[in-house]
């Protein structure tokens, strides 16, 4: 996977869109429109979270968040969660040995506890090894944005804190390193934010799309960061 600066940042020209989200809805039912199990629309699902990640950064865009895994989502059959986690390791494994290529520095939004040691392993061996770059991949895994908070207000008693700021929640999320993200996309034509990023999105601008996830190209992604360009942002202002 690459996801270097290169010159076609023409639809995001003046760098408005700097945090882009996206909820990746929509693999199994890709999948079950073709007569194939829901595993092969999750492979086809990170093959393209793959190739939106390059064209986000191709575009100009800092930092790319993923909905890969809910908290919500080991309610799903054993064997699907087994192959979503397999084919995360393949990826986290594969983005280890593509350091150098991609530059791109990984972090995991979500805790940790819940995942296999070697999944952990490599997660952890990622995030330390890609600090240095600026452009940033979050990858929500084991996330949800009501477990997030409550984490947070645990992380600031444990500090002693008897009274906390915004500032002190902000700080203390899992996305502590991120800006709030500008847009949240959800694909699968669903209209909802599943416990996605609840506290960052307090002034996010949406955007859903019918279109299922291993289906979102870049001319569709073009089109939606120039509708997102033409929003005026008012943050509760005028
Ligand atoms: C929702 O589609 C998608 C997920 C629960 C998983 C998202 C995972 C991927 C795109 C692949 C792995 C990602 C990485 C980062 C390698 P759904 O199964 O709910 O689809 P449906 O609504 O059609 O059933």
């Amino acid at each position: 996977m690459i996801f270097k600066k290169k010159s076609k940042v023409a639809v995001n020209a003046d760098k408005k869109l700097s945090h882009i989200a996206f909820i990746m809805d929509g693999n199994g039912r890709w999948a079950k429109k073709r007569g194939m199990p829901r595993e092969y629309g999750h492979v086809k699902g990170a093959e393209n979270f793959q190739r939106v990640v390059r064209h986000c950064g191709d575009i100009g865009i800092n930092t790319v968040t993923v909905y890969a895994f809910s908290t919500e989502n080991w309610n799903r059959p054993e064997n699907e969660v087994a192959q979503l986690m397999k084919l995360l390791y393949q990826y986290i494994d594969s983005a280890v040995r593509e350091l150098e290529k991609n530059e791109i520095r990984f972090i995991f939004l979500g805790g940790k506890e819940k995942l296999s040691p070697e999944l952990r392993e490599r997660m952890e061996e990622l995030e330390r090894l890609s600090e240095k770059y600026s452009l940033t991949l979050n990858i929500a895994l084991n996330y949800g944005g009501r477990d997030e908070i409550v984490h947070a207000c645990n992380s600031l008693i444990k500090e002693g804190k008897t009274e906390v700021t915004e500032q002190d929640i902000s700080s203390h999320l899992y996305t502590k390193q991120s800006p709030d993200p500008d847009l949240v996309v959800r694909t699968g034509g669903d209209f909802r934010i599943s416990n996605f990023l609840l506290w960052q999105s307090a002034y996010a601008e949406y955007y859903f799309t019918k279109t299922l996830w291993p289906d979102l190209d870049s001319k569709e992604i073009d089109a939606i960061v120039e509708n997102f360009c033409t929003r005026h942002r008012r943050f509760g202002g005028l």
